[in-house]
């Protein structure tokens, strides 16, 4: 009974300062010198994961559409540190140019760490799904299957690195969320993926760390301007953000959830109430702002 009594004890100090306080920390040699390869890095949370890899002294390698963009981004990356910067400029809606972006990082950096996966684009605007099929198949290709091919052009190089995949998810890639189907369903397909992928890698004794980020709602320019009149949730700030991602990819963490309690209790809930939780997500909506 006592021993029953202790251990029930030692749980919850251990839960308690597991939750409370998160003592690992990263250093800047754990980083120097190691290769960095950001997609969608031209502004928001891929710029932020940038130049905090830059700060400790990380080779970089940018890419997205818009070229002056990426331009300043690397300027700034080499004034933060790095050791290194390249950019590439393309767009994830061709295959053909993710598989060269992937191939441009191994060839220009002389290999692979990081595969830092943030890019988002092309699922249509903030709204009822109205059945078109142009916006499914662009979120889909942008927001999955890029994904997908920029790991498969990297993999032998992350496997001889024993390097680390990063994936930006949502919250919406663990909780169908209204007005967002095409994105949603392009971020339970990533989860879906590496989340096996992890699985085989452990297996088959392959050191190669999968990183999940499930992010609540964060204040880049792009995501304030889509939904910031439509919900009423407050925004958490896209540096801390990028320093969370940056910090459980080093620590080579299977998931990170920024921020934590805005995201956390709604995971564990889902199954268990989600008629409950799904009312309680509702009312963050601002219903009249909707088409
Ligand atoms: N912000 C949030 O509230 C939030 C919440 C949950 C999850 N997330 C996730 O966090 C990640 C970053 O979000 P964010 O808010 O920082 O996004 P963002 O500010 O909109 O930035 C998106 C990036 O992707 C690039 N991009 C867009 N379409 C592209 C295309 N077709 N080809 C290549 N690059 C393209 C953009 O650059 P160009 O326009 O120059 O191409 C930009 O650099 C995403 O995966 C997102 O789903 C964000
Ligand atoms: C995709 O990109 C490749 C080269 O980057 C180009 O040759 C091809 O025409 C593009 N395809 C489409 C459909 O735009
Ligand atoms: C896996 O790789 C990391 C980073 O390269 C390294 O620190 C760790 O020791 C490796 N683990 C094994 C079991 O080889």
């Amino acid at each position: 009974m006592a021993v029953g009594k202790l251990l029930l004890i030692s749980l919850a100090v251990g839960l308690t300062a597991y939750f409370f306080y998160d003592t690992e920390t990263i250093t800047p040699g754990m980083v120097r010198g190691k290769k960095v390869l950001v997609t969608g890095s031209s502004t928001g949370i891929g710029e932020q994961i940038a130049y905090k890899f830059s700060e400790i002294g990380a080779h970089v390698m940018l890419t997205a559409r818009r070229a002056e963009r990426l331009q300043e981004v690397a300027k700034r990356c080499l004034q933060l540190g790095a050791s290194s910067v390249h950019y590439v400029v393309s767009d994830m809606g061709n295959l053909t140019s993710a598989q060269h972006v992937a191939q441009e990082a191994i060839d220009k950096l002389g290999g692979l760490d990081y595969l830092v996966l943030n890019h988002v684009g092309g699922s249509g605007s903030f709204g009822y799904f109205q059945g078109d099929m142009k916006d499914v198949l662009s979120s889909i290709t942008v927001n999955y299957l890029s994904y997908i091919q920029l790991t498969s052009t990297a993999l032998k190089a992350l496997e001889k690195s024993q390097g680390s995949i990063v994936i930006m998810s949502s919250m919406s890639g663990r909780i169908g969320a209204p007005f967002t189907t095409n994105y949603c369903a392009a971020k339970f397909a990533l989860e879906g993926f590496y989340s096996s992928l992890r699985r085989e890698f452990s297996l088959s004794k392959k050191n190669v760390s999968v990183t999940v980020a499930v992010l609540g709602y964060i204040d880049t320019e792009n995501a304030v301007k889509k939904v910031g009149d439509k919900i009423t949730m407050t925004a958490s700030s896209k540096e801390d953000c990028a320093e969370e991602v940056v910090k459980s990819a080093v620590l080579r963490r299977p998931e990170l959830f920024y921020p934590y309690w805005g995201i956390k209790p709604f995971v564990l809930f889902r199954d268990l109430a989600p008629t409950l939780m799904g009312n309680i997500l509702d009312k963050f909506y601002v219903l009249e702002n909707i088409q």
